[in-house]
């Protein structure tokens, strides 16, 4: 990928193409479904397991054509190719990018830069199942030798949002007699919280950081640390007690051995794992201890199967081409600056949190992998909350604002709890309501109420603004029969790629993120002023200087 720079989007004539159609663009969605009978069909996709319904986004087939082209002039299926390949396309360092490698079965091949990467990653694998089995079967024990009952992921980032979102959405499958918590938090909050009411004899901390030098996971850590020895029971060997309720993940394992952890006890992964693509590596530990080696390895199934699709399917017909097209038509021609993913399902409600790092860390970015500045807007801002939660809450700004906010309506056929509403002589299935509700709100967001059909229902004149609905607010729907651990492994590898679409269209580097080390230097510069060193706030801005004098005066 080296030889040849990014290119310019703008400079396309695809991109030319978008603007000119994108100016004064009226399509109605009324009309539009109405009009062409084929067009539903024909924008209802599938991949694996997933049933997706673009039909109600604002395009028609000319938009489509030519979003496609510009994926052909910029290059997506070369750059996507590359990146299955294992070339260095993380540019800036100097990386391969190769999650999808994290997935593929153990009879598949791929070398690169010198590395059997299946065979290693299937050696992770075995022996992250290994010990997980131990800790599900009690064979694995605390210190004093009872079970664990009790797994503490530390880490942020990546290091954490993936196993937390994917524990809660797979809760239906976890083992009865463990359970997780997660610290993520330099807040320390966080980790008396989590510790609290905690049996240290069983418990069992992960300490999982990709670099193992992030001050929050190896801040909380030593706090863990620090709170196992001092509660266990009197006479407890320390090295054999941290040997026993502490293992690591880390593609670090010198680190992991600085800290004292054993590394027989530590799961390694590679430089080629970014941190927010990491939850189907090593990463994903008290996961696969919480649903069980079979499980996850259903989840890495479902990745894959979205991997073929995308690697695979022609470009009209694929689906994560398709939704990072369409997410760029709305950034850099409608004026769109959110996008909302509002899944109709309560065990995904840490899955908006999830996207944020995958999709703002990744596609945050101003310059491209050349590092010539982008004169266009990148990324979108993510954000969500489950059905019917959001309804009651932000949907109105949807609904009725000035804003354009594309959604994801994310929805599944059969319930993970089938509840009966009985009242009044009825029988109401409680799933069949929440699927009414996703099914009515993209119907509400796309066709709206007009004014002729409000004063046919006799609202007063005086109201009819008020309640009129716009209509023509595009929605995707997005279904699967069940929220199973493939069909997880499907949706998130679904968003991994729409993401790499968009970074491929807007030439940027996905998969570093610069922007976040500025702020973690200045934490560590201003730690011993906080600490009540005037030299060094006397160095600091005014602003700053107050603040800091604020937090001084009021510790007390
Ligand atoms: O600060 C951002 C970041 O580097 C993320 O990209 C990463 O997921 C997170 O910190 C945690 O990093 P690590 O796993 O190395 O502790």
């Amino acid at each position: 990928m080296s030889g040849s720079g990014p290119v310019d989007p703008t400079t396309t004539g695809a991109w030319a193409q978008l603007a000119r159609i994108a100016d004064g663009y009226d399509l109605d969605l009324r009309r539009q479904l109405r009009d062409d009978p084929a067009w539903v069909p024909h924008q209802t996709l599938r991949a694996g397991e997933l049933f997706v319904d673009l039909s109600k986004n604002l395009f028609d087939d000319g938009v489509d054509a030519t979003l496609l082209r510009l994926a052909d002039e910029v290059g997506v299926a070369a750059r996507r190719d590359a990146m299955f390949a294992g070339e260095h396309i993380n540019v800036t360092e100097d990386r391969a990018v190769l999650h999808t490698a994290l997935r593929l079965p153990a009879e598949a091949s791929l070398e690169v830069d010198g590395q059997q990467v299946v065979a290693d990653v299937h050696e992770v694998l075995r022996r992250v199942y290994a010990f997980a089995e131990r800790v599900r079967s009690g064979d694995w024990t605390g210190v004093t030798g009872e079970r664990i009952e009790t797994v503490v992921n530390i880490g942020i980032g990546g290091s954490d949002l993936g196993p937390v979102m994917a524990y809660e959405a797979l809760e239906p499958y976890r083992h009865d007699g463990l359970t997780c918590r997660f610290i993520s938090n330099i807040d320390p909050t966080d980790a008396a919280q989590k510790l609290a009411g905690l049996n240290p004899e069983t418990t069992l901390f992960i300490v999982s950081s990709k670099t193992f030098g992030t001050l929050e996971t190896l801040t909380n850590a030593r706090l863990c640390k620090a709170w196992l020895l001092e509660h266990l029971p009197a006479g407890s060997d320390p090295a054999a007690a941290v040997a026993q309720h502490f293992v690591a993940v880390s593609t670090a394992l010198d680190k992991v051995a600085e800290f004292g952890i054993d590394t027989d006890n530590a799961f390694g992964f590679w430089d080629w794992v970014g941190g927010r693509y990491s939850l189907d590596s090593a990463i994903g530990l008290s996961l696969v201890i919480a649903i069980g080696p079979a499980h996850f390895a259903e989840l890495l199934a479902g990745f894959h199967a979205m991997d073929e699709h995308f690697r695979t399917a022609p470009a009209a017909s694929n689906v994560p081409l398709k939704m990072g097209l369409l997410n760029v038509w709305y950034t850099n021609f409608l004026g769109a600056h959110t996008h909302a993913v509002l899944p109709y399902s309560q065990l995904l409600h840490r899955f908006p949190a999830y996207l944020q790092q995958l999709t703002m860390e990744s596609n945050g970015k101003s310059v491209r992998w050349d590092g010539s500045p982008v004169g266009y807007d990148t990324g979108e801002i993510f954000w969500g909350e489950p059905g019917t939660n959001g309804q009651h809450a932000f949907y109105q700004l949807i609904h009725q604002g000035t804003r354009l906010v594309p959604a994801d309506f994310i929805a599944f056929a059969r319930p993970a709890y089938p509840l009966v509403d009985e009242h009044d002589g009825e029988r109401v299935d409680v799933h069949e309501l929440l699927l009414a509700n996703f099914f009515a709100q993209t119907q509400a967001l796309a066709f709206g109420k007009t004014p002729d059909e409000l004063r046919a229902e006799g609202v007063a004149e005086e109201l009819v603004p008020a309640r009129t609905f716009p209509g023509n607010r595009p929605t995707t729907s997005i279904m699967a029969p069940a929220l199973t651990p493939s069909v997880l492994g499907q949706l998130v590898a679904l968003y991994e790629h729409i993401t790499f679409v968009q970074g491929a269209v807007w030439g940027i580097d996905s998969f570093d993120q610069w922007g976040v080390e500025l702020g973690k230097q200045l934490a560590q510069q201003l730690r011993p002023a906080v600490g009540g060193d005037a030299a060094v706030a006397a160095q600091k801005d005014p602003s700053t200087q107050s603040l800091i004098g604020y937090y001084q005066e009021n510790r007390a």
